[in-house]
C-alpha cells in the first residue's frame, strides 16, 4: 500500500524501539508501514468502527503481518496497552484529537503523543500543553491541496508555548504556504463579518499581524 506523503511525515516522527498504537487506523496502511520499517517496534492498530477495522485486518493480512500487528476495537485512549509508550492520532479534526486526548489518566505510560491534525492546530497545541506534553518537532505538510500539521510531543511540562505557530520557524515553503493562506482567510472573514463583533475582528487583526511578522522573519535559505 502506498503511503500518502502526510502519513509518511507521520511515520517519520516516529521512533525506532517503540511500542506503538495507531488510533483510527481505519486502513491500517501507517500501521502496516511503521512495522515493516522500524527497527524494534511493536504495533497495535485500533479503531472505534468494525468496518475500518475490518479493513485493517483484510490488509494486515494480505502482507502477512497478523502476527505482528494486533487489531483492536477500541475508543481513542481508553484501555490503552499498558506497554504503549506512542501513540498516532492522525487524519482526524483537531477537535475530535483533543477530545480523545482530553482523559490524563489515561496517558500515564505514554511518552511520545504524535498528532496530525486536518485542522484547529492551536486548539490541538494548547492541549498538548494543558495535558504536560512539550512539542519536540512540528511539520506543515501540504498533501490533495491540504494542510496538515504533524506534531510529535513527549512527556514534560514546557514553560511556554505559541498556539498560532508552536514551533514551527517560516522556513520552508509549506509553512509559508500555510499561513499566508490563513492570513488571506482571515482577511476574507473580516471584509464578510460586521462591525459590532468588535472582539472577533480585534483577534483576527491580531492575528494577522503575528502571521505578516513571522512571514517577513522568513530566512533566506528556504528549504
Ligand atoms: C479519516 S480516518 C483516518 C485514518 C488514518 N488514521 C489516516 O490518518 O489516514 C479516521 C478514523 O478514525 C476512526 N475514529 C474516529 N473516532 C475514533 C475514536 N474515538 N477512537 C478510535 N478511532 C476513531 C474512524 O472510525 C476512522 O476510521
Amino acid at each position: 500500500m502506498k503511503l500518502s506523503k502526510r502519513l509518511l511525515t507521520v511515520a517519520s516522527f516516529v521512533p525506532d524501539n517503540s511500542f506503538v498504537c495507531d488510533i483510527g487506523t481505519d486502513h491500517a496502511g501507517l500501521a502496516i508501514y511503521l512495522q515493516e520499517n522500524l527497527k524494534n517496534v511493536k504495533v497495535i492498530a485500533t479503531d472505534i468502527n468494525d468496518n475500518p477495522l475490518n479493513i485493517a485486518k483484510k490488509n494486515i493480512q494480505k502482507v502477512g503481518l497478523q502476527k505482528e500487528i494486533k487489531v483492536l476495537k477500541q475508543d481513542g485512549i481508553k484501555n490503552l496497552d499498558k506497554k504503549v509508550d506512542t501513540i498516532i492520532i492522525a487524519g482526524m479534526g483537531g477537535i475530535l484529537i483533543s477530545e480523545i486526548l482530553n482523559s490524563p489518566k489515561d496517558l500515564e505510560n505514554v511518552k511520545n503523543i504524535i498528532v496530525a491534525p486536518n485542522n484547529e492546530f492551536p486548539l490541538v497545541r494548547k492541549m498538548l500543553f494543558k495535558l504536560n506534553y512539550t512539542i519536540e518537532r512540528e511539520r506543515i505538510v501540504i498533501d490533495n491541496q491540504k494542510s496538515y500539521l504533524v506534531i510529535k510531543a513527549i512527556k514534560g511540562k514546557s514553560s511556554k508555548i505559541d498556539y498560532l505557530f508552536g514551533t514551527l520557524k517560516a522556513n520552508t515553503l509549506e509553512t509559508i504556504y500555510y499561513y499566508n493562506n490563513l492570513m488571506n482567510t482571515n482577511r476574507q472573514v473580516l471584509k464578510k463579518m460586521p462591525k459590532k463583533y468588535f472582539l472577533k475582528r480585534l483577534k483576527l487583526k491580531h492575528e494577522n499581524k503575528k502571521i505578516k511578522k513571522f512571514l517577513l522573519s522568513k530566512e533566506k535559505n528556504v528549504k
